[in-house]
């Protein structure tokens, strides 16, 4: 069975730079063979690798979810829904040489999406059987673990700026890791984008107050910042990046 890690965080504190970083880790140091899942509604993580999506999950479940209401139903006479529907979450997966990605995407309508839900959860639990390692980069309400579409995960990386606030944020969402009984046998917290990589005392005591395992703390690097802005893949900034750096440190504390 694949071992499953996850990030979330509250919006812009550098998850999917991270996640990217860990997509790369996985594939160079531990061999892969990696899925990777964007589970963020907004998904961008493809840009942090630098590979091009043709088309997401939310595309694909929103054409079945409506497929008897559209004029021109797309699934062939004689075909079951499911057996559509596994046809089609196949166009999804995106193959890289180091790892696969697959983009959950939105779904725009307003209809009941229980039925595809159940179909995409058992079609993720079937790739999941390909792969060593499941990595999956969420939006802050942690939808698609809650909800059971992606499998059971073992490790959450929490990742916070170096405000208090921050860190407040990513006490509650360790608290609805554990309301939500995900079953993590893992939960850090990974401190990103702190000037010169150092904690203020009064953060260093807020995160003590809510009980997390502090991972690592992770400089703020300009150069980061600069590839995205330009529109270049995070994950190709040199190795000795003050970032890259920091998070492999994180990473090989992790039990993979
Ligand atoms: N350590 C860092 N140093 C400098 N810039 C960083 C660092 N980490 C992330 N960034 C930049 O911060 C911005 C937000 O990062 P990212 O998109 O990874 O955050 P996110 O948490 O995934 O955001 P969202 O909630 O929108 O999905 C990007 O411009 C990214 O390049
Ligand atoms: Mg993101």
């Amino acid at each position: 069975m694949a071992q499953t890690i996850a990030l979330a965080g509250k919006g812009g504190v550098g998850k999917t730079t991270i996640c990217g970083m860990l997509i790369e880790y996985l594939c160079e140091k531990k061999n892969g063979p990696v899925l990777a899942v964007d589970a963020d509604a907004n998904s961008n993580l493809n840009e942090v690798l630098g590979v091009e999506v043709e088309s997401t999950l939310g595309d694909i479940r929103e054409d079945i979810a409506n497929a008897e209401l559209s004029s021109k139903n797309p699934i062939p006479a004689g075909m079951t829904k499911a057996d559509y529907a596994e046809m089609r979450f196949g166009d999804a997966l995106t193959e890289t040489d180091g790892y696969d990605l697959l983009v959950m995407g939105r779904t725009q309508g307003k209809g009941c999406y229980c039925f595809v839900n159940g179909l995409l959860s058992s079609q993720v639990a079937k790739y999941a059987k390909n792969y060593r390692y499941i990595v999956v980069d969420n939006e802050a309400g942690l939808e698609h673990l809650s909800r059971g579409v992606l499998p059971q995960v073992d490790t959450i990386l929490l990742v916070s700026d170096c405000s208090r606030r921050g860190v407040q944020a990513a006490g509650r969402l360790a608290q609805m890791i554990v309301d939500l009984k995900l079953g993590a046998t893992e939960v850090g917290l990974i401190i990103n984008r702190a000037p010169g990589g150092v904690l203020n005392a009064g953060v260093q005591e807020e995160i003590a107050k809510y009980g997390m395992k502090l991972m690592g703390v992770v400089p703020h690097d300009e150069t980061v910042y600069e590839y995205d802005a330009e529109g270049r893949p995070s994950v190709t900034v040199p190795q000795d990046s003050p970032v890259k750096q920091a998070v492999h440190r994180i990473f090989d504390q992790l039990a993979l």
